[in-house]
This record gives C-alpha cells, sequence and structure tokens, in this order.
C-alpha cells in the first residue's frame, strides 16, 4: 500500500479566474491572483492499495455517490498513468471548510489530493509541478500550493500553466479576510458550469477579456507598493465584472441573493464612513472582505449594527501545502 496525506488551505482570488481555453488541460483564459488564507483547509489522505476493487471517495466521513468519485478517479487516473501505477485508491478527506458554498473548497480540496499522491508515491516535486498536477484537479487549486499571495501564471500549455508566490515581504500578513456567511449550502451552479457557460454564450464575455489583464497589472503593482486601497478597488472592480459575465448568458444566471447585495452595499457604507475595505465573491453568494488587519475591528463593530456576528468568519493570510507525516507501509 502507498500512503500520504496532505493539508491545503483555500485561495481567494483577487483578480479572478473566469474561463477556460483548454477544458481538459484546465488552461485559463486569463491570470489570476490570490490570496491563501488560514481560516479554511483541507486535509486529505490517499491509499493506493492493491485490494481495492475500484477507487472510493470519503468526504467527512460519508461515502461519495459515484458522480463524486468519477471526478476524482479522473485525477487519479492522471496520476496513475503518469506513473505507470494500476492501483486502486481510497481517499479520505476531510474539509474545514463549507463544500460547494463558494469559499473554495475546490481549491483546497484539490491541492490537498494532489499533494497527498505525491507524497504517497514519493513524487519529490517541486512547487511548480505540484501547482500543475493541482491545476489538473482543478484550477484555482494550483494557486493554494502557496501561501500568502500567489499568481497564477495562464500560459499556453500544460507545461506554462501553473502559478507561483508573489513575493510580498511579510504586506500580506497585515490584511485580514472577512467571510460574511450569506449562505453555506450547495450551490446550484458550480463554479465549472458557471465559468463554461459564460464563455460559451455570454455577450459580456469579452469584455471580461479585455480588462483582466490590467486589472492583474494593477494588482500586482500594488502588492508591491504596499497600497492598500490600490489593491483593494482593483479587486472590487474585477470581482463585479466577473459577476456581469452571468448576467449576459445564455440563460442569465447570478451567484448573488439580496442579501449579498446588502452586504455589499454594507462595505461600501463602510467606507463612505472612512473605513478602507472592499468586498469579492466568488461562485456563491458569501462575501469576503478584504481589509487591513489594524481597522478589522472598527469594521466588525460597524457591520455588528446591521448582521448577527455569527455569520463572520475572520481568516488571515495562509500558508502554503503541508504533507502531514502519517505511517507507511509499502507492502505490495
Ligand atoms: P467551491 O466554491 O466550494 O470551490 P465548486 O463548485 O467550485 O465550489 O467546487 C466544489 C467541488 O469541489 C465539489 O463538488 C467537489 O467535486 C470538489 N471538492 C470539494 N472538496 C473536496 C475535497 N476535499 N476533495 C476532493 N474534491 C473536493
Ligand atoms: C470564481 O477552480 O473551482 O472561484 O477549474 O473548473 O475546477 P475548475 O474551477 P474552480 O473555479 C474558481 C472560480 C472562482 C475564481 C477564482 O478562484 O479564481
Amino acid at each position: 500500500m502507498y500512503v500520504g496525506k496532505a493539508r491545503a488551505y483555500t485561495n481567494i482570488a483577487l483578480i479572478k479566474y473566469w474561463g477556460k481555453k483548454d477544458e481538459r488541460l484546465i488552461l485559463p483564459m486569463n491570470s489570476s491572483l490570490s490570496l491563501t488564507l488560514d481560516a479554511f483547509y483541507t486535509e486529505t489522505s490517499v491509499y493506493f492499495d492493491k485490494s481495492l476493487t475500484e477507487d472510493l471517495f470519503v468526504l467527512d466521513g460519508k461515502k461519495q455517490d459515484s458522480k463524486q468519485t468519477a471526478k476524482i478517479s479522473k485525477f487519479l487516473d492522471l496520476i496513475r498513468q503518469q506513473q505507470n501505477l494500476s492501483l486502486f485508491a481510497r481517499v479520505d478527506s476531510q474539509n474545514f471548510v463549507p463544500t460547494a458554498a463558494g469559499l473554495a473548497s475546490s481549491a483546497s480540496g484539490l491541492a490537498a489530493l494532489a499533494g497527498a499522491c505525491s507524497e504517497a508515491l514519493d513524487l519529490q516535486l517541486t512547487e511548480t509541478e505540484l501547482s500543475r498536477l493541482a491545476r489538473r484537479g482543478s484550477g484555482s487549486a494550483c494557486r493554494s500550493i502557496f501561501g500568502g499571495f500567489a499568481e497564477w501564471q495562464k500560459g499556453d500549455s500544460d507545461q506554462t500553466s501553473f502559478a507561483k508566490a508573489i513575493p510580498s515581504e511579510g504586506w500580506e500578513n497585515e490584511l485580514a479576510m472577512l467571510f460574511v456567511l450569506v449562505d453555506d449550502g450547495v450551490k446550484d451552479i458550480s463554479s465549472r458550469d458557471g465559468m463554461k457557460r459564460t464563455v460559451e454564450t455570454s455577450s459580456f464575455y469579452s469584455g471580461w477579456l479585455e480588462n483582466v489583464e490590467a486589472d492583474l497589472a494593477i494588482a500586482k503593482e500594488a502588492i508591491k507598493e504596499r497600497d492598500f486601497n490600490k489593491l483593494g478597488e482593483v479587486a472590487e472592480a474585477n470581482g463585479l465584472r466577473m459577476h456581469g459575465t452571468t448576467l449576459a448568458a445564455v440563460p442569465p444566471f447570478t451567484y448573488w441573493s439580496p442579501e449579498s447585495l446588502n452586504v455589499m452595499q454594507l462595505v461600501r457604507s463602510a467606507r463612505q464612513a472612512g473605513l478602507p475595505c472592499y468586498f469579492t465573491m466568488d461562485a456563491g453568494p458569501n462575501v469576503k472582505i478584504l481589509v487591513e488587519k489594524k481597522n478589522l475591528t472598527a469594521l466588525k463593530n460597524f457591520l455588528a449594527e446591521y448582521l448577527p456576528e455569527q455569520k463572520l468568519i475572520t481568516a488571515f493570510a495562509g500558508p502554503g501545502i503541508e504533507a502531514i507525516p502519517i505511517e507507511r507501509s509499502e507492502d505490495l
């Protein structure tokens, strides 16, 4: 048996990945930039075992159905093919993040799976190689290999599409992200399906592509200059543009709920009251607010007048992927 375990943290994009140019290889239409966070993560163990007759996927203690397991098998097939291995595997994963709620469980989940497979088979991958591998599971997962800020350079082939850390000399530790949990249930349209429908049908998608690389350049400049407002402004605008594309898809859809709009307006009001903070949203109704640590308490106090405290979760910059040591026996 080959056994490996890894922990990976979620990341939230400040410049979004939205659309694929190659669905099989998961090559994105645009580059993206994210902050890895400490509050939400996944721990995954993989057991390649000769006694198994099929792959098994257990998430949060529950055996997953054939559709979910098939996604895992697809990823395992890639590894099996690369490593010339014919063993089935049991994947046992624990999400310390709500699953499929727009809180980036796919990023931490697939990064942890890639890390666990790499540990199990002792692949000795570089961070770049691990990022490429995680990308094949879920695009955003390639950024979760790194702590702090990461940039996924879109590339134009399997070799050239991977994430790398953006050095920020510890500035990321002066920032916080406040999650406003509007709804942590499973969303109707996954990121994968939502971006596919948008690329294929939305007349607004070309507008997204026209702006996103410029947004990325501004975000990188802001990180270099430690300019919080510059980073926040471009992240908020970029997120809004991403969500704008869904409204012109056929059929149209949105990830926003009335409560999301309410929280976005609260963020604008907090800003008008002199508190620098900016929102971003992913494929779900939850809102994430970027704020400097020094203003976190003031922001929470501001929001407390309108929202119950239980809806708020604070996250700070998190680390990159970590291997978790476990007993390994190689009795093949
Ligand atoms: P989210 O906003 O949570 O990332 P997505 O719809 O993008 O939502 O992705 C959710 C999907 O990611 C799940 O349906 C599942 O296929 C996959 N996923 C989530 N957690 C894990 C995990 N721990 N291990 C493997 N796959 C996972
Ligand atoms: C809105 O990485 O979940 O969160 O590559 O199809 O697995 P797949 O999609 P996924 O999409 C994330 C989309 C996003 C923006 C982002 O994280 O950059």
